[in-house]
Order: C-alpha cells, then sequence, then structure tokens
C-alpha cells in the first residue's frame, strides 16, 4: 500500500471525513497529496510528507491555501498547541513508532483540537485478525514498511486522545476516527 505514498481509493470517504474539517490544519503521511482536493476551500493547509518525491508530486486544483512539506510524523518541526485540526490516511500503518508518532501530532493540536483519520488496521474478527498476523511479514517487505495488523484505534487512545466518532467498516479492516485533544 505505501509504494507509491498514493492510494488512489476511498475518494467518497476522503470528501466525508475532510468536508467538516476547517480552521489551521495539518495533514501528515500525505504522500502525494490524494486528500488536497477535497478539502473545503477555506481552510489553511500545511501538507507533511516524510518521502520528498512524493510530496513533490502533489499538484492540488483546489484554490484552498496549501503549503507542502517534508515531515517527519514523529519530529514535527511545529511549536506545541499550533493547529486546529490534524489529518490522516493510511499513515499510522506504516509509522515506526505509532504512538509516539500520534503523541507528536497531539502535541502540535491545540486543546479541543480534532484528529481525523482513516487507517486500515487489524480486524475484531479473530480469524480475519490471525490471517492478518499471519500475512504481516511478507506483506511489510512487499508493502515497503506497511503493516497489515496494527490497532491504530488503540493507539490513538494510548497518545491520549478521545475518539469522538468511530466507523468500521469491511469486516474491520478500516476505521474511520475523529479523535479529540482533550482541553
Ligand atoms: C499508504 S501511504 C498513504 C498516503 C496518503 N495519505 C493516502 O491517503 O493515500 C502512507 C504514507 O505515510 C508516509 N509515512 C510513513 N511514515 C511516516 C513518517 N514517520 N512521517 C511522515 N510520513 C510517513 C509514507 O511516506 C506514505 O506516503
Amino acid at each position: 500500500m505505501c509504494r507509491t505514498g498514493y492510494v488512489p481509493f476511498f475518494g467518497d470517504w476522503r470528501s466525508a471525513l475532510l468536508s467538516d474539517v476547517r480552521g489551521f490544519v495539518l495533514e501528515v503521511g500525505a504522500g502525494s497529496g490524494p486528500n488536497l482536493d477535497h478539502y473545503p476551500a477555506d481552510v489553511s493547509l500545511v501538507a507533511t510528507e516524510f518521502n520528498e518525491e512524493s510530496i513533490a508530486q502533489a499538484k492540488p486544483k483546489t484554490s484552498a491555501c496549501i503549503r507542502l512539506a517534508s515531515a517527519d510524523i514523529e519530529h514535527l518541526a511545529f511549536p506545541d498547541n499550533t493547529f486546529d485540526v490534524a489529518v490522516a490516511t493510511l499513515v499510522f500503518c506504516s509509522v515506526e513508532q505509532p504512538v509516539d508518532g500520534l503523541r507528536e501530532v497531539q502535541r502540535v493540536l491545540k486543546p479541543g483540537g480534532k484528529f481525523y483519520l482513516i487507517e486500515h488496521v487489524r480486524s475484531h474478527h479473530t480469524w480475519l485478525a490471525r490471517l492478518q498476523d499471519k500475512l504481516n511479514s511478507r506483506w511489510y517487505r512487499w508493502a515497503e514498511g506497511c503493516n497489515l495488523n496494527r490497532d491504530t484505534e488503540a493507539n490513538v487512545r494510548a497518545a491520549g486522545f478521545e475518539i469522538t466518532y468511530l466507523s468500521i467498516r469491511y469486516f474491520g479492516l478500516i476505521k474511520t476516527m475523529v479523535a479529540c485533544k482533550l482541553q
């Protein structure tokens, strides 16, 4: 999934997730920018990505104010309490230390700030979770560092966020979440 830094699916989910986003927004792991044209035109967005080649391919067509930057989620060069909203789609499957990365996102969000995520995760169905566990090491090599079996919902909570919206799809393989940084 991470081979190109672009996942050409979930267009409707991206639009639905991002239609509510307002204010000063940080996107992490933006890849080559599949979310960029789904933001409302009045946001001010800093879209960041680890892989400089991927982010250089981003060509937003929207009139929203967008700045593109390279950044490692685990070491964000922004002051505490900077952003109103953070966004990550299909990212925390491949961040090496996901809870550290999530804590870093929390640090740069303002108190009460919201974090919008779509992630593929380890299913709550035991048979499927076992299959994901079994396939994970081969998948990880093929997909260049993407894990099939991350429990990102638990990681989001472990990082100190409160989850205020959760939608579970495809046998528990895909979760859409909105999490809040506590005041
Ligand atoms: C599967 S791609 C998803 C890209 C895009 N967000 C999407 O929805 O299609 C995962 C992205 O996370 C980025 N990534 C992984 N670890 C990262 C880190 N520590 N810091 C920043 N980006 C990271 C990868 O470079 C890759 O572009």
